[in-house]
């Protein structure tokens, strides 16, 4: 059987475990990394918020990678199907599975916006560059393309388009070869970055920065971004690492792999922030640039470099490449739900979801403009989500909605799942067999059971002002 027609009784395999582990990491690192991880730091205040956000990680993010590759690999299905095969007929946990592909579906919907301007900066530094621009031209460059609707839409369109592409060859060739070269090239550019961002005169204020909490910039909203962000940036908490794993071989180390996908992806984060913030501080620019800030701080930078245009392409070709990457895990939990659930083949399902998302996400596309309903005209319909300051615009409110509510929900109900319903021997089976790590099962079984449950339950009631 080929992999266009992927069963649930026949599925395509990864054909190693490191296969499986460079394409989840391809999944899980993305611009939640690159893009979204420095700037909400920037904005929450950084050392404290990086501190919440590697608490949140390890604590709460590890066990429940652990939790989802379980349930993929022991059932081998995707979301939907893998909640009902673990527990009984009608058993209404069939609907954590169906919030993960509403999760997905509608992450992938901006998601792709945000690609897209990475993919019109790379375009743009190939052919233009920023060299010659100063500051003033370059913010106001971001500003323009923010606001502009049609650039928007149309590299939103083909963000989708190679997204699609990538899908429709299936889950060996097209995954697993796109993770296979990608992750190795990603990491490397990432470091060259690196070394240049460590001989620049910033370097010293960004490890302040980044790692010094100053505690007396602790918010709940900060704290319930930082548990938001932990499930965003490993994927988890809509049933990805469910389906990532029920392609995964019965016979491998599911605790070793997770934690290897925890730490790549980790690791990724924190060298972005060590490349972006010692330039921002060299040029004398403000942590807090928000969306914008790595594409007008990095330019920025690059515009004054030797070379600058050979850097900036780089940049830019390695953010779209890990947005593909991701996007790729995105539309993957909805199209194999689909398979799975409806029988439908690979070609139709793919082309019907990324339709349907690729419409949805047209308000993201709309959201920068002033004049658009989406942009300006939504906060008014969005102010109640937001302790009543004023509301956000359609692509801010759904972010906001997907990444701090619905994936902290989809964990906590992964989480409870796993630890409370599925049978001991069952769970101890599927923990130990082929592990390194089986000995820590209780230690993760505890994790699961109340620090999990606790940990994210008080955020979300700390939140809304219960506790
Ligand atoms: N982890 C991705 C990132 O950090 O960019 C985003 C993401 C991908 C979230 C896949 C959820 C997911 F299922």
């Amino acid at each position: 059987m080929s992999d266009t027609e992927v069963s649930s009784e026949n599925r395509g395999q990864w054909s190693s475990r490191w296969g499986f582990i460079l394409a989840a990491a391809g999944g899980a690192v993305g611009l939640g990394n690159i893009w979204k991880f420095p700037y909400i730091t920037g904005e929450n205040g950084g050392g404290y918020f990086v501190l919440m956000y590697l608490v949140f990680i390890l604590l709460i993010g590890l066990p429940i990678m652990v939790a989802e590759v379980l349930v993929g690999r022991t059932t081998q299905k995707s979301p939907a199907g893998a909640f009902r095969s673990m527990s009984k007929a009608g058993s209404p946990w069939i609907l954590a599975g169906w919030l993960g592909v509403l999760t997905g579906f509608i992450i992938l919907s901006y998601y792709s916006v945000v690609a897209g301007w990475a993919l019109h900066y790379t375009w743009f530094s190939f052919t233009q560059g920023f060299t010659g621009m100063d500051a003033d031209a370059i913010g106001s460059a971001f500003g323009t393309l923010y606001a502009d609707t049609s650039t928007n839409v149309f590299w939103h369109l083909i963000f989708m388009l190679l997204t699609i592409g990538v899908i429709l060859g299936g889950i060996q060739r097209g995954v697993e070869r796109a993770a296979r070269i990608l992750m190795p090239v990603l990491l490397l550019m990432l470091l060259v970055l690196l070394g240049l961002a460590i001989f620049s005169d910033g370097f010293g204020r960004a490890l302040d920065f980044v790692f010094k909490p100053d505690f007396s910039k602790v918010t709940s909203a900060g704290v319930l971004e930082a548990l938001g962000h932990s499930f965003f940036t490993l994927s988890l908490g809509m049933g990805a690492m469910i389906t990532y794993g029920s392609y995964l071989k019965k016979k491998e180390d599911l605790v070793a792999a997770s934690g290897m996908i925890t730490i790549l992806d980790t690791v990724i984060a924190l060298i972005a922030c060590m490349v972006l913030f010692p330039i921002t501080f060299s040029f004398g620019l403000e942590p807090e640039g928000g969306p914008g800030l790595v594409f007008v701080n990095l330019p920025i930078a690059f515009s004054q470099l030797a070379g600058g245009v050979f850097w900036s392409t780089l940049f830019f070709a390695l953010l779209v490449l890990a947005a593909l990457t991701s996007a790729i895990s995105l539309l993957e939990v909805v199209v194999s739900t689909v398979i799975d659930e409806f029988k439908w083949s690979r070609p139709m399902a793919t082309l019907f979801c990324g339709g349907a998302i690729t419409l949805f996400g047209l308000p993201s596309a709309l959201s920068g403009s002033e004049d658009s309903f989406f942009g300006n005209g939504f906060k008014d319909h969005s102010a109640f989500l937001f302790d009543g300051e004023t509301g956000k615009n359609w692509f801010d409110t759904f972010d906001h909605l997907a990444s701090n509510w619905l994936l902290p929900i989809g964990g906590l109900l992964i989480a409870l799942f796993v630890s409370w319903r599925v049978s001991d021997n069952a769970r101890e089976e599927a923990f130990k067999s082929g592990s390194r790590f089986a000995r820590w099962y209780w230690n993760w079984l505890f994790l699961l059971r109340f620090i999990v449950p606790i940990g994210i339950l008080s955020v979300i009631l700390h939140k809304i002002g219960l506790i």
